[in-house]
């Protein structure tokens, strides 16, 4: 029997390939090559040079599984949303392996994925809030029995992991800046340097990362030596400030929506300030924190995979005709 599905990801600066068995959800291969060293001295992803390195590592990767071709039963993709340069080195992998392997493919919208990495080896439930955070998508979102999204919160501008990026390139110490901050914010001693948390007085739901941004450039050129200290201390007002606008929104979602049930997803998923403040909403207001693995947290092929278990049990193919590489989320209002 044929059971395997193949994934690509490949919508910003990480190459990935998953097999995972639609039977039983086990991953029977996975890889992931990131370009973070050779975007980090731009200070962010330069999409010219993210699509050069997906041409080299996203074959390189297919090599290591080709034992597996005659065991697929389908083959998946991230067709959006993503940077368009990116997105179509894994497209045209996965329809040039669709036509000659002569399977189905699959096409996955990469938010949807991230979704799935909180059920990567179990079946989805619905009646569940979802907090989305990533490098380019700040949400929160609520998918109902009948498995429509609703977006209850989304950023008006930046979003919640490319503050931090942006944060740490204006101080100089590289990409990705998540974990860069996140690590420094630890070291502060003092906690003197305080940001106001975005939108506080405003009863809107929906987040704002560009002030806030703007406020740490500010801080930053009132110090003529930036040292480690100060960085340290920026560093931590600033994670604070983000968090807190993260958690301040939430609340006022959380009192008006009862979850049983509240996921967080996406690369920034990976900060234990905010994973720690979720686990007090949620104990405040018995929910159940549901948290994807680390490892599974940022870019990978394993969560798109997953999806495509689900698409291929309701025969959701794309014709390799179609043009599916989109900007837009199309195809983002139900699951
Ligand atoms: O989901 P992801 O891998 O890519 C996108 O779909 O955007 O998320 C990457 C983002 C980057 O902006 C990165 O700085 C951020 O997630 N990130 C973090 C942390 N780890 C990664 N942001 C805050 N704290 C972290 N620990
Ligand atoms: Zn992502």
């Amino acid at each position: 029997m044929k059971n395997l599905i193949l994934a690509i990801e490949s919508s910003c600066d990480d190459s990935s390939i998953a097999i995972i068995d639609k039977n039983n959800l086990k991953c029977v291969f996975y890889k992931k090559i990131s370009q973070e060293l050779e975007h980090s001295i731009y200070g962010g992803v330069v999409p010219e040079l993210a699509a050069r390195l997906h041409s080299a590592a996203l074959p390189s990767i297919l090599e290591q599984c080709k034992s597996y071709f005659n065991e697929l039963c389908a083959i998946a993709v991230t067709n959006e949303p993503g940077l368009s340069v990116s997105l179509l080195g894994g497209i045209t992998m996965a329809k040039t392996l669709a036509a000659s392997l002569n399977l189905p493919l699959i096409a996955i919208n990469h938010l949807k994925g991230h979704i799935y990495s909180l059920f990567l080896e179990e079946k989805i439930i619905f009646d569940i809030g979802i907090l989305l955070v990533s490098g380019g998508h700040t949400m929160v979102l609520y998918i109902n029995n009948e498995k429509e999204i609703q977006i209850l919160a989304k950023t008006n501008d930046d979003s919640f992991g490319e503050s931090f990026d942006k944060v740490a390139k204006m101080m100089g110490l590289g990409y990705p800046g998540g974990v860069i901050i996140e690590n420094l914010a630890k070291k502060a001693k003092n906690k003197n340097i305080k940001f106001s948390i975005p939108l506080k007085h405003s009863k809107e739901l929906a987040y704002s990362f560009s002030g806030l941004k703007n406020a740490v450039r500010l801080e930053i050129l009132k110090h003529k030596n930036l040292d480690e200290n100060i960085k340290a201390e920026i560093a931590y007002g600033f994670e604070e400030a983000a968090c807190g606008h993260i958690m301040d929104k939430l609340e006022k979602i959380f009192k008006q929506y009862s979850f049983k049930e509240f996921g967080v997803v996406g690369g920034a998923s990976a900060n234990l300030n905010l994973r720690s403040r979720l686990q007090n909403l949620c104990e405040k207001y018995n929910a159940k924190l549901k948290l994807a693995p680390l490892k599974y947290c940022s870019d990978n092929a394993l969560m798109i995979a997953r999806a495509a278990v689900d698409a291929y049990e309701r025969s959701e193919f794309v014709s390799i005709d179609e043009e599916i590489l989109s900007p837009k989320n199309k195809n983002f209002a139900r699951i």
